[in-house]
């Protein structure tokens, strides 16, 4: 029996690359994707760049499943994911993986009305597919703790809320065996880490994890927005109002439903990249 033809859009980023190689590790015929492909990759590689919906249609020629990586342009994705489930359907792809988001309907995070849309489009395609709604990756907190344990606070608007972090990796896992397996019915999954994490659980962790006592300070918007360059000022101010309405308060079995295996927790992970939350004289004093 021949294998089925897998395509991974996006593999040159974090999430594509883990995917591509935890999809060779199992034996799986795969095919890379990427707006620059390189030249001596570990797999066949194609081009694949949702601006240019003509590279689409070369790249995506004899593959059975697809894993649509969302990508990082927000305000773009909805053209560029349209562009790459129209070729998706004009190349006959039997079945297409999506990466979406935990509840993106009405969802005040500026990043999430485009993956909504994504998931109507794929539904209106015909196409089988399945999604997968990431949680906030666990991976992201590596860039606001370090200046928490600094300081001493983990200041921001999301009060009680909670979030069920999910490792990048698990993702990744998810994505890998989503997109190998055989059934082509229409599925969401919501992948999430072990447990949803309030802010005040978070401080506690990382006074654990880090040696140092760090507390959840509720802070304006505006000293937010101050606190932050005008780039990422909007995104983060509305994570924080996605998490204080409990949009992200959501831990379920399906990682460990699709992998067979448990998420790893938060504190998990964190201990693991202790090193990157603390400076050199921290971890000195926690040995
Ligand atoms: N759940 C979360 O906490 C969280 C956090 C950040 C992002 N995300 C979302 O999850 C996605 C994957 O996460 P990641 O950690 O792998 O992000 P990342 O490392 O920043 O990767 C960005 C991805 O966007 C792709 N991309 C950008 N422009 C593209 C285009 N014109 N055509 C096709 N692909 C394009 C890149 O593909 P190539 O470079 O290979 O072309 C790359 O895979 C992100 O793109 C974003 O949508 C989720």
């Amino acid at each position: 029996m021949t294998r089925p033809s897998l395509f991974v859009t996006g593999a040159s980023g974090q999430l594509g690359s883990r995917t591509v190689d935890l999809l060779i590790a199992q034996g799986a015929n795969v095919i890379a994707g990427t707006r620059h492909p390189p030249k001596n990759g570990k797999v066949p590689s194609r081009r694949a760049d949702f601006d240019d919906p003509a590279s689409l249609h070369v790249a995506f020629e004899g593959i059975d499943r697809l894993l649509l990586i969302s990508t990082d342009a927000i305000g773009r994705r909805v053209a560029q994911h349209k562009a790459a489930i129209d070729a998706a359907k004009k190349a006959g792809v039997k079945h297409i993986v999506y990466t979406s988001l935990i509840n993106p309907a009405g969802s005040p995070a500026v990043f999430a009305p485009e993956h909504f849309v994504t998931e109507k489009m794929l539904a209106d395609s015909g196409i089988p597919h399945t999604i997968l709604r990431n949680n906030i990756y666990t991976d992201m907190l590596l860039m606001k703790l370090p200046h928490a344990v600094e300081t001493g606070m983990l200041a921001g608007l999301a009060g009680n809320g909670g979030v069920g972090y999910v490792t990048r990796e698990d993702c990744a896992r998810a994505a890998a065996v989503a997109l190998s397996a055989s059934g082509n019915g229409n599925a969401t999954y919501d992948i999430t880490g072990p447990a949803v994490i309030t802010q005040e659980e978070l401080a506690q962790i990382v006074s654990t994890v880090s040696g140092r006592q760090v507390s959840y300070v509720a802070i304006t918007p505006e000293a937010l927005r101050k606190a932050l360059s005008r780039e990422i000022a909007e995104l983060v101010v509305s994570l924080e109002y996605t998490i204080a309405q409990g949009k992200l308060a959501v831990a379920t079995g399906d990682v460990k439903k699709l992998t067979g295996r448990e998420p790893q927790s938060a504190i998990a992970f964190l201990q693991e990249h202790r090193a990157a939350l603390t400076g050199p004289e921290q971890q000195k004093a926690h040995q």
